[in-house]
C-alpha cells in the first residue's frame, strides 16, 4: 500500500522517511488509539474500577507482546518508555558511575552520545569510541581487546540510521559476557525487522513508532535478568503507596507517573502486526532497498552511503547528489511530494566517519511499493541533470 492516497486533509506525498517514524501505521492501531480514548476511563494500576482494570490488561498485553519479541523471562522486565531516546537514557544514567569507562561504536545516534559526552565533559566517566573496519563493522576483537577493568558498559547501534549497516551484535554480546561487561543494544532502527532475542543484549532501547509501528510518544526499555538500571524518575506508581521510597520491583522501580495508555495500546497492536509479519517485513524491505540502491547507483554524480555490499543491512538508502547539499536535495524532493531526511541525522558521528557534511536518507517501511521506489530514482535522475 503506497501512501499516496493520504487519509482526506491529509499530505498528499510518497513517505520515505520510515527511519524517522513509519507511517503509515496498521488500521488496527488507529484503531486501538482511538478506543482508548472514546471507550476507556480509567488509569492503570490507580483504581480497582472497570477502566482502569481494563487499562491494565492492556498494558499487561503490550508487556507480554514485547517480551515475547525481546525473549525476555518476564514482562515484567519490559519498560514503557516516551520513545527510544528517553530508554537510551534510562539505560545510561540509571547504569553509570563516577570513574567508569564506557565503549560505544563508531555509528552512535546523539541519543547516545548525549548523556554520554554529558557525563565525559563533567570528568565523571571516559568514553571511548572503537574503529570499525575499513567495511564499517566494529569487530568483537576489537572489543574484547578494548575491555578494561573500569569498562561498566558496552553501547552498540545495532543498525546505522545513515548508512543501514547492520553490526554483529551477537557475536559483540558474546565477548561482552565473556568479560562480564554489559551490552545495551540501540535497535532503533531493527526492532520491528531483526531478531532481537538471539542477540541476548543485557538492555534493548527501542523506538514504538518505527518498526514496532505503534504511535510516537511510545519507545520501549527491554532488562535482561541480570541488570536493574537505578530509576531515571521517581514518583507514584499506583503500587506500595504506604511508602515513601520508590519501589524496587519491575517495573514499577522505572516507571512512575501515568502511562501513556492510548500509544501503548497502539503499540500492542504494531506488535501484534509486526510479530505476525517480521520475516517478509523484513525480506520486503531488502527487497525494495537493493532496487533502489541499484537504481541510484546508475546516475551519474550519485554517491551512495549504504555499508559494503553483501552485508546485513535494513532498508535505508543514503547518498549525495554531486554539486548540491543534501538539505537542498532533499528540499527539492520533499517539494515533489517525496518525503525523504536531510542533514546529519542526529548521528554526526557516523557522518565524520563517512567524510560527508550531510546526506539525504530515504528509508522504507512494509507499506512502501516498487512504485515509491522508481518513483524517488526518476526525481533523483531529474534533479541531478539540472
Ligand atoms: N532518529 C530518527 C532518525 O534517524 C529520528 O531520523
Amino acid at each position: 500500500m503506497a501512501c499516496r492516497r493520504a487519509a482526506k486533509g491529509g499530505v498528499f506525498l510518497i513517505y520515505l522517511d520510515n527511519a524517522a517514524t513509519s507511517f503509515p501505521k496498521p488500521p488496527s492501531v488507529v484503531k486501538a488509539v482511538t478506543g482508548v480514548m472514546e471507550k476507556i476511563g480509567g488509569n492503570p494500576g490507580r483504581a480497582g474500577h472497570r477502566g482502569a482494570l481494563a487499562g491494565g490488561r492492556i498494558m499487561n498485553r503490550c508487556r507480554e507482546l514485547a517480551a515475547e519479541y525481546g525473549g525476555l523471562s518476564s514482562p515484567d522486565r519490559v519498560i514503557f518508555c516516551l520513545n527510544c531516546t528517553d530508554a537510551l537514557n534510562m539505560a545510561i544514567r540509571g547504569t553509570l558511575r563516577t570513574g567508569d569507562e564506557v565503549l560505544v561504536s563508531h555509528a552512535e545516534h546523539n541519543a547516545v552520545m548525549r548523556p554520554l559526552m554529558g557525563y565525559h565533559d563533567a570528568g565523571k566517566i571516559t568514553v571511548r569510541i572503537l574503529p570499525p573496519d575499513s567495511r564499517g563493522i566494529l569487530s568483537p576483537e576489537t572489543v574484547a581487546a578494548a575491555v578494561t577493568p573500569r569498562t561498566a558498559l558496552m553501547i552498540l547501534c545495532h543498525a546505522s540510521n545513515v548508512t543501514g549497516q547492520i553490526q554483529p551484535a551477537r557475536e559483540i554480546a558474546r565477548v561482552c559476557h565473556a568479560a562480564g561487561v554489559p551490552l545495551l543494544l540501540d535497535a532503533a532502527q531493527t526492532a520491528g525487522t531483526e531478531d532481537i532475542a538471539s542477540v541476548h543484549a543485557d538492555m534493548v532501547a527501542m523506538p514504538g513508532h518505527k518498526g514496532l509501528l505503534g504511535p510516537m510518544g511510545t519507545g520501549l526499555l527491554l532488562l535482561g535478568d541480570q541488570v536493574l538500571p537505578r530509576p531515571l524518575r521517581e514518583g507514584g506508581t499506583g503500587s506500595a503507596s504506604e511508602s515513601l521510597r520508590q519501589p524496587s520491583m519491575l517495573p514499577d522501580r522505572l516507571e512512575s507517573g501515568t502511562a501513556n495508555l492510548p500509544g501503548i495500546a497502539g503499540l500492542a497492536q504494531g506488535l501484534k502486526f509486526m510479530l505476525a509479519h517480521r520475516a517478509a517485513i523484513a525480506e520486503y524491505e531488502h527487497i525494495l532497498s537493493e532496487r533502489l540502491r541499484r537504481g541510484l547507483e546508475q546516475i551519474p554524480g550519485v554517491t551512495l552511503y549504504t555499508g559494503a555490499a553483501g552485508l546485513p543491512h535494513v532498508g535505508v538508502v543514503s547518498f549525495n547528489v554531486q554539486g548540491m547539499d543534501s538539505g537542498e536535495a532533499a528540499d527539492r524532493l520533499n517539494r515533489a511530494g517525496i518525503a525523504v531526511r536531510g542533514g546529519l541525522h542526529c548521528a554526526p558521528s557516523i557522518h565524520a566517519w563517512l567524510g560527508t557534511a550531510g546526506a539525504v536518507r530515504a528509508s522504507l517501511g512494509p507499506f512502501n511499493t516498487e512504485h515509491d521506489v522508481d518513483a524517488l530514482v526518476e526525481a533523483v535522475e531529474n534533479m541531478s541533470q539540472t
